[in-house]
């Protein structure tokens, strides 16, 4: 009983919310940079707002973020002493292209990369790539407008053969795209869409998605072709949609709120696209412009697992009238059964193994959780050590909510990454003050402080879950 043997225990980040070094070794600018923090953040990564250069009035906090770019040695040292096995990072796509359709990769970006990986190794540690982690190069935009181009899927698949071919020997296990679900609710960080009035904002959003779903079975041939062992995911952002009431109203929104995320799952993971998406997308007139040959790729390269992210439930009312609460990127209604995190997140054990559940009742293939984590204020000592048992209480519950879905339900779960194990910059708000880790990291909101790393209590608790495979949770 208990967790399989080759069960894979680690953390997760993503290059732009650590990396920082934006302008270092013939890096290009990523649309990721130049989302601000502060007021206009919710507008740019919507895509309401263009912004594609820095300006001098807002902060950027991708520009340093936690300088990993210089710390990657220490930070992964220290992921090693937890005891990871796996770590789940992201490749910055203009550290390799900078503009983004270049002829050749830049050598110092795949030579940061490589260094990366054998780092992990030393450390006995499994590298799990998410190739674009809400990452797109402004070259790109600037060019075709981001994902709502089909030329996109030439770039990503160059980058794509680049990535499985020079790191043939050290990566295994990659994930297409980050939360490809979040196109829908942060178009311009999730696909480098920006809108101009009138636009009709659904069509281009599922037009893009659909150059997004291809180039993912595209990338799932090729990994598979440059290397048989490859195992390529899909991900996205899951947390079931509970109905507001028993109400069937509330039923059937809930229901369509879980299609509208399944859908893209439904795509990567069983190769068409559902039937209440083709007649919806119609019915609206945004179904996508498809070419000859597409429908065969989809059916053809679906994905070997399934990931995705869990930090909370929905909760879906028909009537729209009851008070909202936030939650990873959207609002839905307050469940009134749910205490809230600092950030006003419902927190829910038990959602994660009824999630769990549908995922793979849906599917039938492996599942990994790829993120979850408790956002929260920290307070530091003057060593830079955290008291941080509310964390270990939200990560203890929903590891035991996963060992049950395990253990009782018969899930086939290949691992979990936290998110994330070191304190890094928010990708929803850009704040530095939200903070995940089980490594403290000494900067400030306004950007001040000397970037030491800390362990904060969380880690060794943490360090003894793995060592114990998720046996020894107190
Ligand atoms: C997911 C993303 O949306 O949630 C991460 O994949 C992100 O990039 C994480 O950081 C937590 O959200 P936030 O807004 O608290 O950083």
């Amino acid at each position: 009983m208990g967790f399989p043997k080759s069960f894979l225990w680690g953390g997760a980040t993503a290059a732009n919310q650590c990396e920082g070094g934006i302008f270092e070794d013939g890096r290009g600018l990523a649309n990721v940079d130049v989302c601000p923090s502060g007021v206009d953040r919710s507008a740019v990564i919507t895509g309401q707002m263009e912004m594609l250069s820095i300006d001098g009035e807002h902060k950027y906090p991708a520009a340093e973020a936690i300088d990993m770019y210089h710390h990657f040695r220490e930070d992964i040292s220290l992921f090693g002493e937890m005891g990871f096995q796996v770590y789940r990072m992201s490749i910055a796509w203009t550290r390799i292209f900078p503009e983004g359709d270049e002829d050749t990769p830049n050598e110092a970006g795949l030579a940061f990369y490589e260094e990366v990986f054998r780092e992990c190794r030393k450390h006995g540690i499994e590298p799990l790539v998410t190739i674009s982690h809400f990452d797109c190069p402004v070259g790109l935009i600037k060019k075709y407008g981001g994902w709502r181009s089909r030329r996109m899927i030439e770039d990503y698949l160059k980058l794509c053969r680049v990535l499985f071919t020079r790191y043939r020997d050290y990566v295994r296990y990659w994930l297409t795209f980050n939360e490809i679900n979040m196109i829908l609710h942060a178009p311009f960080m999730g696909a480098g869409l920006c809108f101009a009035p009138g636009e009709d904002e659904e069509q281009i959003k599922y037009q893009a998605a659909h150059h997004e779903l291809v180039a993912s079975a595209l990338a799932t041939k090729m990994a598979h072709e440059i290397n048989p062992e490859n195992k390529v995911g899909c991900m996205f952002a899951a947390g079931s949609a509970y109905p507001y009431s028993c109400k069937p109203e509330d039923v059937w929104e809930a229901l369509l709120t879980d299609q509208e995320n399944y859908f893209f799952v439904d795509v990567q993971a069983r190769g068409y696209y559902p039937s209440y998406a083709v007649k919806r997308l119609k019915k609206r007139q945004v179904y996508p412009a498809m070419e000859p040959g597409d429908e065969d790729i989809l059916r053809e390269y679906p994905v070997d697992f399934i990931s995705f992210s869990y930090y909370n439930s929905r909760c879906i009312a028909a009537a729209g009238s009851q008070e909202e609460a936030e939650g990873n990127l959207f609002k839905s209604a307050k469940n009134p059964y749910l205490e809230f995190s600092q950030w006003g997140w419902p927190i829910d054990p038990l959602g994660l193994r009824i999630t769990l559940n549908q995922v793979y009742d849906r599917y039938q293939k492996p599942l990994f959780i790829v993120e979850n984590g408790l956002g929260a204020k920290d307070e530091p000592d003057e060593n830079g050590y955290v008291e941080d048992d509310y964390r270990i209480r939200y990560l203890r519950s929903h590891i035991r909510a996963m060992k049950a879905a395990v253990e009782e339900d018969g899930i086939d779960l290949m691992g979990y990454t936290a998110w994330a194990p070191i304190d890094l910059i928010s990708a929803g708000t850009g704040e530095m003050k939200k903070r995940y880790g089980f490594i403290y990291v000494d900067k400030n909101e306004d950007g001040t402080g000397s970037l030491r790393r800390s362990r904060k209590k969380s880690f060794a608790w943490y360090k003894q879950v793995i060592a114990s495979n998720g046996e020894c949770l107190e």
